[in-house]
């Protein structure tokens, strides 16, 4: 007799989204919420941090895409407000809202930057609560992660697992020719959570180059429901994202763009289309010209010990199977 595997909420994996809300964090939020409507995850809390946009726009922007998914109750802890140029560093890419240029076509959010608990206490109070449960991904500057782990010494050790998006190791970086823009807009906090355990998972642009969303993929998406407001977005935002991603040569002339932030939820959720390769990863914070460059050490003497696990190689035609199938049952789900 086939022994029934029931899936209790209590068995599924408790997650916590450190985001900096950009078009591709949009994506993989969007299939984080359509996997915690599978019940196969469960939502703990996001907390937003500055980067692609300022810390007010992507806390506001995680707000209305919780309340599109029908997860308007999730705690949302605001990342730190930044000043000057480093406030606003992607909106070339991800549009001055950082959602395209559509954050006015959604609800205004219910909450309010200057009422919210900052990210770091929402971190630490959440993995108090829940010691070797949470999964932390974080899938934008590591700022929050490291302001954490300097208030409260050793609170990352008290996640389940990190797994960052971040980092290039044996390809071009995108924002420097060495860096990779999530370590590059804060490389200590990065050094400080590269610092903290030896079991970071790091999915790097040696794979996230490779994960192009395609309008013919985006339009499979919306057309379960081409009128709803989440397929009008996804439609919308590609658009957007696809202009970009071509003006900056990112897909070499495909009509798509990168997703760069959903090969973490490749990581939890489809192992199997990865293969990862175990490092001691080092970061750089002084470099004038490789500030943000992220190392493995590949001579053939003994090492310190190992750090992370670091994805070098995607199976990118079984990633999007997935990631398109997924996002079809959040758009069947909502409407
Ligand atoms: O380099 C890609 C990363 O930088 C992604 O997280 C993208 O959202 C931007 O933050
Ligand atoms: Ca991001």
């Amino acid at each position: 007799m086939k022994k029934l595997v029931v899936m209790s909420f209590s068995s599924v994996p408790k997650v916590i989204l450190d985001t900096d809300p950009g078009g591709d964090d949009i994506f993989a939020f969007l299939w984080l919420q359509s996997l915690a409507k599978q019940g196969l995850v469960e939502i703990i809390a996001v907390t937003t941090t500055a980067g692609n946009v300022s810390a007010q726009k992507t806390f506001s922007s995680a707000c209305q895409i919780l309340e599109l998914g029908g997860f308007a109750q999730i705690e949302v802890g605001r990342g730190m407000t930044l000043d000057g140029e480093l406030a606003e560093n992607a909106a070339h890419i991800h549009g001055s809202d950082g959602m395209g240029n559509l954050s006015n076509t959604l609800p205004r959010p219910a909450r309010e930057y200057e009422t919210a608990r900052n990210a770091d206490e929402v971190l630490i109070d959440q993995l108090n609560a829940l010691p070797g449960e949470i999964t932390l991904i974080a899938i934008g500057p590591l700022t929050n992660l490291a302001a954490a782990e300097k208030k409260s010494p050793g609170i990352l050790q008290k996640a389940r697992e990190i797994v960052i998006m971040g980092g290039a190791f044996f390809c071009p970086g995108n924002v420097t020719p060495q860096a990779e823009f999530n370590i590059w807009f804060d490389p200590e906090a990065a050094k400080v959570v590269l610092n903290s355990r030896t079991d970071l998972v790091i999915l790097p642009l040696d794979v996230t180059r490779h994960l192009i969303l395609t309008r013919e993929m985006a339009g499979a998406i919306a057309q379960i429901n081409p009128h709803s407001n989440l397929a009008k977005l996804i439609v919308n935002l590609s658009e957007f994202m696809i202009k970009t991603a071509l003006s900056h040569r990112e897909t070499s002339g495909i009509s798509g763009f990168l997703v760069h932030d959903a090969a973490t939820l490749s990581y939890l959720f489809y192992p199997e289309l990865l293969m990862l390769r175990r490092s001691k990863v080092w970061v750089e914070t002084r470099g004038e010209w490789t500030r943000g460059q992220t190392t493995i050490d590949q001579r053939n003497g003994a090492k310190q010990r190992a750090n992370a696990w670091v994805a070098l190689q995607v199976d990118q035609t079984k990633f999007f199977t997935s990631f398109i199938e997924d996002l079809k049952r959040l758009m069947d789900v909502l409407t």
